[in-house]
């Protein structure tokens, strides 16, 4: 993957000067810029970006400038990363599972704020983890509205949070509590259930907590018919958390890595066959930049193109579509209503793709050669 010296005014521009025939992702830094601004002036606490969800340095270069200070860090890739792109911004290690050794090359690279939800973790970082660091609590709840469900890897039940948060006070840190409703979560009455739940562990446990960690999950605009509502979720976690821990209301900080970074990029593909009028073949699949559809389902924000630009507006098929490798799972979710008009050649073009889509490419079956190019626009 490499980025294009030149800044082209759209997609349809440098697609028809080009002509390229792998994949091209359009990344469009002032749309990234408008998204951080939208969360930093709405969202009532501290912003930070959730690295794994587009670790590209631009994307970091980007948020730091328009005044993202903070980083939710899963590595000590993502650790190395941060110090280099964005000195001096905080960093929470809020992967609840490390080695020894990456505890302590954290604590060496000056991160001082880590999430736990188990016992034997905890105890870990108590080894190795100076007293006065700050150490986030992540509980679960069986809540719905995301995509799906986060809870069955990470997160302590209200139970034992309310464990681990005493004995991390006890331990000497700063405790603290977080939790991840689920990615693209379009229902705000989930943060409702975690920020009440939040407040009665901390009550359990007799602990006043510094800082609540509302988590990723803020949803992307994904669907035509479905905008994402991330100013009603923002009122909602502020009247919530004031009401919920009353005089006892800790700062608060949300880690998006989608909600923040995906409507930045669109991703073109290119139609390489439609085999007998029937099934469609594109130069990209579940194993490149389409790797979450059948996880969390399909993009309906598609435009097509043809090669010279003409933008094709034929009544809409719906139509299998698979990606270019030999396995049969490379396809995509249900069907894809894409125009009739749309031949060989032309580009189909998702938007919104700019969260786990170059995070997670492939090289499977000698496919995922993408070229990153810088765009005024996306539309
Ligand atoms: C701890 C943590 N924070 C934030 C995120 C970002 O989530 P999202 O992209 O849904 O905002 C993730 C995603 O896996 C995560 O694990």
């Amino acid at each position: 993957m490499g980025l294009s010296k030149t800044i082209f005014s759209n997609p349809t521009e440098f697609l028809t000067r080009e002509q390229p025939d792998d994949p091209v992702l359009f990344f469009a830094p002032m749309v990234l810029q408008a998204t951080a601004k939208r969360f930093l002036t709405g969202f009532p606490g501290l912003v930070t970006y959730a690295v794994k969800s587009n670790p590209d340095e631009m994307v970091v270069a980007n948020l730091a400038a328009a005044g993202i200070r903070g980083y939710d860090v899963a590595s000590i890739f993502e650790i190395d990363l941060i110090r280099r792109i964005a000195p001096g911004a905080a960093m929470h290690y809020n992967n609840p599972v490390r080695s020894r050794s990456e505890i302590a090359r954290a604590v060496e690279l000056g991160v001082t704020s880590f999430s736990v939800d188990s016992h034997s973790e905890l105890t870990k970082l108590h080894e190795i983890v100076p007293a006065g660091a700050e150490i986030a609590v992540r509980f679960k709840l069986p809540v719905n509205g995301a995509a799906y469900n986060f809870g069955a890897k990470f997160g302590a039940t209200a139970e034992k949070a309310t464990e681990l948060l005493k004995a991390a006070q006890d331990m000497g840190f700063v405790a603290s509590l977080t939790f991840h409703p689920g990615t693209q979560c379009t229902d705000p009455m989930a943060w409702d259930a975690y920020i009440r739940t939040a407040a009665r562990i901390a009550d359990d446990a007799g602990v006043r907590i510094s800082r609540l960690n509302v988590g990723g999950g803020f949803p992307s605009h994904r669907l035509n018919d479905v905008a994402p509502e991330l100013e009603t979720i923002f009122a909602l976690i502020d009247r919530v958390a004031g009401e919920a821990f009353g005089e006892e209301r800790p700062d608060l900080v949300c880690e998006p890595g989608r909600g923040l970074v995906a409507e930045s990029y669109s991703l073109s593909t290119q139609v390489r066959a439609i085999r007998d009028d029937e099934h469609v073949f594109l130069n990209d699949g579940v194993y490149g930049g389409l790797a979450e559809l059948p996880l969390i389902g399909i993009i309906d924000r598609v435009e097509v193109r043809s090669p010279e630009g003409e933008h094709r507006t034929g009544e809409g098929t719906g139509r299998i579509v698979f990606g270019p490798t030999c396995d049969s799972v490379d396809r995509l979710p249900g069907e894809l209503v894409l125009p009739g008009d749309m031949i060989e050649g032309d580009h189909v073009i998702f938007h919104g793709l700019g969260a786990y889509s170059t995070a997670t490419v492939t090289r499977f079956n000698g496919f995922g050669n993408f070229q990153i190019v810088t765009v005024m626009a996306l539309h």
